[in-house]
């Protein structure tokens, strides 16, 4: 197999659990790959001989990183609602349902390359692990057929039918549908399932109700929870023991203790609140209190049109307490323990050679340099992408 040694790394993110700092940051590095794996990281005055090496000039290289929380599937166009909201209408999960009609209506071709194209404009942003909810077709057809347009690109697939109650429908009809016909026709393609439980959407018994099937059936639970107000989703997350539970921008003590207890991760998802003007979660509460933080872009047609981890990162620094390295520890290593995965999110021996080369010395500039478009390069498994 030929081995390619990335040499030249000003300074090299490994996220490695036995570094000197959060990060596990080498600096004048480099980093063998081989195949779709890294094999080496350490000083570059240490690289081991390699077939093939390319110059990092003096740039620093990242983890690739995670998106754990999106919704590209979906047709139409909702940028009337977001002008509306900036002169002053305020954000209401029943938008949702116009991004339904239009998804109903699109093809599968259609909703595919709308997937595409927001993938690869993820990719060019450094993003390198996808996970893509459903939620937009809420019928039995459309949301098995979102989550097979989802798995043509990722293997992080979340089965979303307890997004919102479709028109026509009584909540206890829908939860019927979703838990029955509508999870066994959507559990072959999905590796997760997720419900809104928030007020307008579903409470916490409909929520518990749509996690514990989805269980059954051989799913992995994660919630969309404490988005918009005060509520008992986080709290049902941590005694439902998930790996992750996602927005928690209105917290209690209580329920930020429940998440210190019992490990589940808080997914925050700045992109929202910077485009639904509400007040930001706050992160440096979650970490002071040992919770584990993880960053998501919640890219979606309704409450947060962003593809950027950098933006992300750059609003958790400036609005949300977080340092820039717990910002990328965040978007990168935490963010892959809230897909449960180890192979990504970590830069060492026998870790998937996912990587982003910044144009830029450090990794510091993420949040320096808001808005400035520094991914130089992405691989994924070992190719540039
Ligand atoms: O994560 N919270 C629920 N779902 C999306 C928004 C969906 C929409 O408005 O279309 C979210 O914010
Ligand atoms: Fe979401």
């Amino acid at each position: 197999m030929t081995a390619t040694v990335v040499t030249g790394i000003g300074e090299l993110v490994t996220n490695a659990p036995d570094g000197a700092d959060l990060l596990g940051t080498i600096h004048d590095a480099a980093l063998v790959i081989e195949g779709s794996v890294v094999v080496w990281t350490g000083p570059a005055a240490e690289a081991p001989p390699a077939d093939e090496q390319v110059d990092a000039g003096g740039r620093a290289v990242l983890p690739g990183f995670v998106d754990s929380h999106s919704h590209l599937v979906f047709a139409g166009d909702r940028s009337a609602e977001f002008a509306a909201r900036m002169a002053g209408e305020s954000y209401a999960a029943g938008g949702i349902r116009t991004s339904v009609e239009a998804t109903r209506a699109a093809s599968d071709e259609e909703l595919t390359s709308r997937v595409g194209r927001l993938v690869q404009e993820m990719h060019r942003q450094g993003t390198t692990t996808i996970e893509i909810k459903s939620g937009y077709g809420l019928t039995v057809h459309d949301e098995a057929r979102s989550l097979a347009v989802a798995r043509q690109f990722t293997e992080e697939t979340t089965f979303l039918g307890a997004h919102v109650v479709p028109a026509g429908i009584t909540v206890e009809e829908y939860v019927a549908l979703v838990t029955g016909p509508m999870l066994e026709a959507c559990a072959p393609h999905a590796r997760w399932v997720d419900a809104f439980c928030e007020r307008g959407a579903f409470d916490a018994d409909q929520a518990r109700e749509v996690l514990e099937a989805g269980t059954a059936a051989g799913l992995r639970g994660r919630l969309h929870a404490n988005q918009l107000g005060p509520g008992p989703g986080v709290r049902l997350a941590a005694e439902l023991g998930l790996v992750a539970v996602d927005h928690c921008t209105y917290l209690t003590d209580a329920d930020v203790a429940a998440l210190t207890d019992t490990g589940t991760i808080a997914t925050l998802l700045p992109g929202v609140e910077f485009s639904t003007r509400q007040p930001y979660p706050d992160a440096r509460r979650l970490l002071d209190a040992g919770v584990r933080v993880a960053l998501a872009t919640d890219c979606n047609p309704g409450s947060c049109f962003t593809s950027s981890v950098p933006l992300c990162i750059a609003l958790a620094v400036r609005e949300m307490g977080m340092t820039p390295a717990e910002a990328v520890y965040a978007a990168t290593a935490t963010a892959a323990a809230a897909l449960d995965r180890d192979d990504v999110g970590i830069l060492a021996a026998g870790r998937r050679a996912d990587l982003v080369l910044l144009d830029a010395p450090s990794h510091v500039h993420l949040a320096y340099r808001p808005g400035v478009p520094l991914v130089a390069g992405t691989w994924i498994g070992g190719r540039p992408v």
